[in-house]
């Protein structure tokens, strides 16, 4: 529901249709809230207090939840070495839920150290911090994708499914 004044609601239709498609597109949960965001700064360049409002309006969550990943995500805009980037998130909850272990994993599956950059080129390989996933830690963020709750052993799985897309591209 949203809360924004109806006059507000009105002189920002153009961003609310906005919003409102790339929430179709990614889904109305806590989870989508990256992908959401990283849309929205590339359609308009910006997400300003009243985008914030209605994306954690759309996704059932709080505008200072939202506010906090939008500060953190300067590197949304960051362009990655590789062909996909993935980040692992170091904060507190992840850490404490064996982020270590599964940093671990990826970089003995990609032969990198965080940072860096596959010899493939498929994926570089960075830190973050809280992606807003802290209830499903440790979480990744595999280009605009956020995963939680992942196990070293499913590391493997999504390196070898990238590494499967790749040569079928
Ligand atoms: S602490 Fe890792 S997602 Fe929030």
């Amino acid at each position: 529901m949203l809360t924004l004044p109806v006059e507000l609601a009105a002189e920002h239709a153009d961003l609310i249709a906005a919003i409102d498609a790339l929430v179709d597109a990614h889904g109305a949960t806590r989870s989508a809230l990256i992908p959401v965001l990283q849309g929205l700064r590339e359609q308009r360049h910006e997400i300003n207090d009243v985008a914030m409002q209605v994306v954690a309006d759309r996704l059932g969550i709080t505008p200072v939840d939202v506010q906090g990943v939008v500060t953190f995500y300067s590197f949304l805009k960051m362009e990655a070495a590789g062909k996909h980037i993935v980040h692992v998130c170091r904060t507190l909850s992840c850490e404490m839920a064996g982020m270590r272990r599964v940093a671990e994993q990826l970089q003995a599956e990609l032969g990198v150290t965080v940072g860096g950059t596959s010899a493939d080129n498929l994926v570089t390989l960075d830190w973050v911090n809280c992606i807003g996933m802290c209830d499903q830690p440790p979480a990744l963020l595999i280009d605009r994708k956020a995963l939680g709750r992942v196990t070293p052993a499913q590391v493997r799985e999504i390196v070898a499914g990238l590494r499967a897309e790749a040569a079928t591209t």
